[in-house]
C-alpha cells in the first residue's frame, strides 16, 4: 500500500476516517485496490474518508461518493478518481445506476443519523456485488444524548424538549451483538462487530461550558431565568454519570466498527 501526496489536503480532524480505513485494510486484507470501486456513504462536504483511501490506496480504480445532501457537493473540491453522486442509501432507486457494481462500501460517522438502519443495511447489500465488503464506522452510545435521555425522564423537565433531540436514537440494547445480528440477517457472512469507547477531554472548565452544556441548551426551551439554576443541575448529573478522567472533563461516546461480506453465491431477489 502506497501513501500518496495527498496527506497534505487532510486535516487531524480526518483521523478517525484514516484509522477506519487502516481498520478496513486490517480486516479485508486490502492491498492493492486498483481494480475496486469503492462506494463511501454520507461522504459530507469535506470528503474525509474518500481522502482516506486515496492517501492510504492512490491506486484505487474509483470512488462514488454519496451524500443525500446536494449542497455537500457545491463546496466540494474536485478530487481525481471521486465520482459524487446525490443519493440517499433509503431510497434504493436513488442509487440504482451503482446497484450490484460495488467491490467495496463504506461509511464513516452517518449510519448513528439514520433511524431505518435495516433499511439502509439492506440497500448497502444490494450496492454491492457478490463477495463485496462493506464496512461502517458510527456512534452508538453519546453522553450528550444519554444525559438528554435521562433528563427527558425526570418530571419536572418533562416539558423542556425542543429542537433536535430524538426519542430513543440509541437504544441500550442496539450495540454489537444487536448489529451483527442484524447484518447476518441481511445475508452478510463473516461478520465482525466491535464496540470502541472515546474520551475526548475538554481542556477547561469553560471549554467544557462553552462546547458541551451550550450545545444541551440548544436541544431545550429553558427560560431565561432558570438557565443558572438548570446548568448547575445537569453539571452535577453530567459529574455523577460520567466522573473525569485524568482529572478532565470528558466527551464520551461509543463507536461501533461493522465489517460484512457478501456471499458470493447471493441473490437479492430474497431481500
Ligand atoms: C457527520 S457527516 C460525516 C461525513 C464523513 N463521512 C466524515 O466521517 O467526516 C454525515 C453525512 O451523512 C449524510 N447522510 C445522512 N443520512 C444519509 C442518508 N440516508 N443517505 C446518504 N447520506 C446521508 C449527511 O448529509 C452528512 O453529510
Amino acid at each position: 500500500m502506497a501513501q500518496s501526496s495527498l496527506s497534505s489536503e487532510t486535516s487531524a480532524h480526518d483521523d478517525d476516517n484514516i484509522q477506519f480505513v487502516q481498520r478496513c485494510a486490517d480486516e479485508f486484507q486490502w492491498k492493492d485496490l486498483s481494480e475496486d470501486v469503492v462506494m463511501d456513504i454520507g461522504c459530507g462536504e469535506e470528503l474525509n474518508c474518500c481522502k482516506a483511501i486515496l492517501m492510504q490506496f492512490p491506486e484505487v480504480k474509483e470512488l462514488i461518493a454519496v451524500d443525500q445532501e446536494i449542497t455537500t457537493f457545491l463546496t466540494a473540491h474536485i478530487i481525481n478518481k471521486v465520482e459524487f453522486c446525490v443519493g440517499d442509501i433509503l431510497l434504493r432507486d436513488s442509487l440504482e445506476l451503482y446497484e450490484g457494481k460495488m467491490d467495496k462500501v463504506i461509511s464513516t460517522d452517518t449510519f448513528h443519523q439514520i433511524k431505518n438502519k435495516e433499511k439502509a443495511f439492506r440497500n448497502v447489500y444490494h450496492m454491492l456485488k457478490p463477495g463485496g465488503e462493506a464496512g461502517f464506522y458510527f456512534c452508538v452510545k453519546a453522553c450528550m444524548y444519554t444525559l438528554l435521555t435521562v433528563l427527558s425522564k425526570i418530571p419536572k423537565y418533562g416539558n423542556i424538549f425542543e429542537g433536535p433531540f430524538v426519542p430513543n436514537l440509541y437504544p441500550p440494547e442496539h450495540g454489537e451483538q444487536y448489529y451483527k445480528e442484524l447484518l447476518e440477517k441481511i445475508g452478510f457472512k463473516d461478520v465482525r462487530a466491535t464496540e470502541e469507547e472515546r474520551r475526548v477531554p475538554y481542556d477547561t472548565e469553560e471549554d467544557f461550558e462553552e462546547k458541551f452544556l451550550d450545545e444541551l441548551m440548544d436541544n431545550l426551551d429553558i427560560l431565561p431565568e432558570d438557565e443558572e439554576r438548570f446548568k448547575a443541575e445537569v453539571l452535577e448529573l453530567f459529574e455523577k454519570t460520567f466522573g473525569r478522567y485524568e482529572g478532565k472533563r470528558c466527551y464520551v461516546s461509543v463507536h461501533l466498527n461493522l465489517f460484512g461480506v457478501k456471499p458470493m453465491e447471493s441473490s437479492d431477489s430474497e431481500i
